[in-house]
């Protein structure tokens, strides 16, 4: 089910070949949701590997797309890298039998942060071109291409969810349900369930979110002090979108009405919520 309405439509982006045309049609766009998000999903995997013990942790990016929060956490490489990268005009030559592919996977592999304290990533979108390039350039271990709305994750994904620490979310809230949730959530494993860490657009009805993470016996937290800018309004349905999301929360200063605007979404095990507040987080 998607609440994804009176908004620009992106769909024809986000299932090519390559991530070109997602980067170039997003940069005007100044999409820049991850300058929020990636430090706060760093924080998350440090405190969750302090906390929990582990070397590192294994998370699940979902509705992960070209493996963007994949490419930023794992490697040095920065948005405006990647926007750059893309960027018709200076996308490197490619001499004959190199593809872009195969340029990025040497690309990546030469920035891979062989320290840091996220272990593997699993991505999950139902778009199978995007995941299967996240994949295969190696930003992601394993890409599924899974409508969790549709039905349950094969058996090769629920073996993959096993275990998994931190369950990241950038720009897909709007376009799935309580159902992949309860999806993730009820394949992870019997041991302690993960953190997840999202980011809904402002005015998208959270509500069954809520039930299904208590369902689980997660703790819900919406971080109330401040807003973070997803990108730029597009045209004018989207600023009605906009408006209307805003309706019934308190405008923010960090609210401006040129972006869409997105809230940090946090569940967890009460126990840790208890120990690691959220303004450790953010
Ligand atoms: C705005 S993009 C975000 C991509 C990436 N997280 C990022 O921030 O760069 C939204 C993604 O949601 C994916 N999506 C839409 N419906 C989905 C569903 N039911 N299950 C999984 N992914 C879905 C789209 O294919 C698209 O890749």
């Amino acid at each position: 089910m998607s609440v994804v309405s009176g908004k620009e439509n992106f769909d024809r982006i986000y299932n090519c070949q390559d991530p070109r045309p997602y980067f170039t049609t997003l940069r005007p766009l100044d999409y820049r949701i991850h300058r929020h998000a990636i430090p706060i999903f760093d924080r998350c995997a440090k405190l969750l590997s302090a906390h929990r013990n582990l070397r590192r942790i294994k998370m699940v990016d979902l509705c992960a797309g070209y493996g963007v929060n994949a490419a930023l956490l794992r490697f040095r490489v920065t948005l405006d890298d990647l926007y750059t990268l893309y960027d018709a005009e200076s996308t490197p030559p490619l001499h004959a039998g190199v593809s872009l592919e195969d340029w990025d996977r040497r690309f990546f592999a030469s920035r891979l942060c062989g320290n840091g304290s996220i272990g593997p990533v699993v991505a999950i979108d139902k778009a199978e071109r995007a995941v299967r390039y996240a994949e295969s350039v190696g930003l992601v271990d394993y890409g599924a291409s899974e409508d969790l709305e549709d039905g349950e994750p094969s058996t090769e994904l629920r073996h993959r969810l096993l275990g998994a620490n931190l369950v990241t979310i950038t720009g897909g809230m709007g376009y799935i349900g309580p159902r992949t949730m309860g999806n993730i959530l009820a394949n992870v494993g019997p041991s302690i369930l993960p953190w997840i860490i999202a980011f809904p657009l402002v005015g998208t009805p959270l509500g069954p979110f809520f039930r299904v993470f208590s369902d689980f016996g997660l703790r819900v937290e919406v971080w109330d002090d401040e807003t973070f800018p997803q990108r730029r309004v597009a045209n004018g349905e989207d600023r009605l979108h906009f408006v209307s999301g805003v309706c019934g929360h308190a405008p923010s200063p960090s609210m401006s009405p040129e972006y869409l605007q997105t809230r940090l979404l946090c569940a967890r095990p009460a126990d840790e919520a208890d120990v690691l507040p959220l303004s450790d987080i953010v």
